[in-house]
């Protein structure tokens, strides 16, 4: 598979005082074309930011300081906003957990969608209105034509993730980033929308990367899932590999703590692994999550393990699959 987004070391901060926090540090994460990845982890790792960053819509005022975004071999980093402006309209689109925020109440749902069309395609307002109707039955919203009249406020909340998604396919982008798509729908609802947007991947080649709290969602959707604590990548692998034999012991700790996963419409929350999540101003010694770490050893606390790769296609940032670098030296 080609790689279509490479983030390679990406760092974000924030300036708390007089100095700078990151809250993303050095993460690497590849998305293929047409690939579904995922990304995971508790409240406050970094997942949000991480995608605003892709789209270098970091809000002020954090920073991004260091790394490099690459879409299809270009750095994103080196762009002009004019340019990055059109990147992100035209090759990557992004849907957010809340549609209503992101929709406009005030103007009808045909109304936003041709809009959206016309920013991206020199066409006339007929032509617009006809292609509104063909995303709309993409998106299987049914009588398309009638609910282009429509008000978001008159639609279900699933139809309204629906349009958002409409919305972000109007300039044909190869890869949209879609953060917590589902959080705030019902669990029939949130099945509906993740089965669409597998059906968008299989038919239009999208890639998609998925940002959920939801270890039920990865499984049913996600061919690789990558872990975030702290603002690190902490683990990567194949969906079915991080399932059966995850090696992080967060990523153990994240599978123990989801109940009932497995269970179709089951949800799998991460609430409930001991210990809380750090604050990234104040962040343990050696590696972020041995506070918590159940299978915590010495130099765990002295040292931030590096990224160990156990396969080709699985690596996790634990001393459990590699030696601190203190002792390799050594030796
Ligand atoms: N505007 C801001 N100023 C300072 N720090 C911020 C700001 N926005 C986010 N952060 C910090 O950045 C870190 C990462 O936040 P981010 O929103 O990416 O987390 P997340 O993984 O998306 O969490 P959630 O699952 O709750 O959405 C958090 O520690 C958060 O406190
Ligand atoms: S490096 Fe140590 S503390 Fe960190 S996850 Fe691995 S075993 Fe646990
Ligand atoms: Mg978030």
């Amino acid at each position: 598979m080609e790689t279509l987004l490479a983030v390679d070391s990406l760092s974000v901060s924030f300036p708390v005082g007089d100095h700078w926090v990151p809250v993303v540090r050095g993460v690497s994460l590849d998305v293929g074309a047409g690939e579904f990845v995922g990304l995971v982890g508790e409240s406050g790792s970094g997942k949000s930011m991480t995608a605003y960053a892709i789209l270098r819509l970091v809000p002020d005022p954090g920073r991004i300081t260091g790394g490099r975004i690459l879409l299809d071999g270009e750095d994103l980093l080196g762009l002009s906003d004019a340019r990055m402006r059109s990147v992100r309209g035209a090759r990557i689109g992004m849907i957010f957990q809340e549609p209503m925020t992101a929709l406009n109440p005030v103007f009808t749902v045909g109304f936003q969608i041709t809009e959206a069309v016309r920013v991206h395609h020199r066409v006339s307002k007929r032509e617009a209105e006809l292609e509104a109707v063909r995303l709309l039955d993409l998106v299987a919203i049914p009588a398309a034509r009638q609910r282009l009249e429509d008000y978001p406020h008159q639609l279900s909340g699933g139809q309204r993730q629906r349009v958002m998604i409409a919305i972000a396919l109007a300039s044909k982008p190869d890869l949209l980033i879609a953060d917590e798509p589902t959080t705030a729908l019902d669990v029939t609802i949130q099945a509906q929308i993740l089965e669409l947007l597998e059906r968008l991947r299989r038919e239009l080649g999208l890639a998609v990367l998925l940002i959920t709290h939801d270890l039920a969602v990865v499984a049913e959707t996600c061919a690789r899932v990558v872990v975030m604590y702290a603002g690190q990548v902490v683990e990567e692998a194949p969906v079915e590999t991080l399932f059966a034999a995850p090696a992080h012991p967060y990523t153990r700790g994240l599978l123990t703590a989801a109940p009932g996963l497995g269970r179709p419409g089951a949800r799998g929350e991460l609430a409930t692994i001991p210990g809380q999540v750090p604050e990234m101003a104040r962040l343990p010694t050696g590696c972020a999550f041995h506070p918590r770490c159940s299978e915590v050893m010495d130099e765990c606390a002295r040292e931030n393990p590096d990224v160990y790769p156990l396969s080709s296609e699985h690596r996790a940032r634990c001393f459990l699959h590699g030696t601190p670098a203190s002792r390799s030296e050594a030796s």
